[in-house]
């Protein structure tokens, strides 16, 4: 990667923008360790394939297809994280109409901006859903889900996912907290959305 961002570099010498992000990426490259999934097998499989670099109780994960802009939804998360020592999934209301496209929230002692979650369920029908609170792409989530996930049967559409682990540990009464964050979302899941993240993103910058 960082050879390619050198040709780039070449090209555009006196872009100082570029040059202050390649800065920054040098500096992170001793850190940044890639995993691969040769073919979709689902967001469970993806963080089993990260198990040997995850350190500490807890992890953050984020899905690239899911950006949130304006405020930092990922320090958010973790704030509440180190209140309640609990996991945490980033959330915000959709459209009753598009509950299937996403993993659905069920939850109690509902806050401003946080609630407990007690139910949790992957792409339901409308009749199933048990709120219109969906997952948007930011977890923090116990490393202990690994061995759920190495347990774990493929789900919906043969994958192994996330969600269904997440399930499994929230009805054994573990802690899991739905940040309803305050920026704003730019979806990049559909072609629609993705064409026109880059537009909202040029806006916001
Ligand atoms: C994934 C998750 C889903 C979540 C969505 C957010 O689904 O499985 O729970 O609501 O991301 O974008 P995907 O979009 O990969 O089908």
């Amino acid at each position: 990667m960082i050879n390619s961002i050198k040709k780039i570099l070449k090209k555009k010498k006196k872009d100082k923008r570029i040059k202050d992000i390649f800065k920054r990426l040098k500096r992170y490259q001793k850190m940044i360790k890639f995993v691969y999934q040769n073919k979709p097998e689902g967001t469970g499989h993806a963080i089993m394939q990260c198990e040997k670099f995850l350190k500490g109780s807890h992890f953050l994960m984020l899905l690239a297809d899911d950006l949130i802009v304006k405020k930092n939804c990922s320090k958010e998360m973790i704030v509440l994280h180190r209140k309640t020592k609990g996991s945490v999934i980033a959330t915000k209301k959709v459209d009753r109409k598009t509950v299937s496209r996403w993993g659905i929230l069920g939850f109690k002692n509902k806050k401003k901006n946080s609630f407990l979650i007690n139910e949790v369920i992957e792409k339901p029908k409308l009749s199933e859903a048990p709120s219109n609170y969906a997952i948007i792409g930011r977890y923090i989530l116990p490393k202990k889900i690994i061995s759920i996930l190495k347990k774990q049967g493929r789900g919906k559409g043969g994958e192994i996912h996330i969600t269904d682990a997440i399930k499994t540990l929230v009805n054994r009464n573990e802690k899991f907290y739905g940040n309803i964050f305050k920026g704003k979302y730019v979806d990049c899941g559909t072609l629609e959305g993705f064409i026109n993240s880059g537009i909202k993103i040029l806006k916001y910058k």
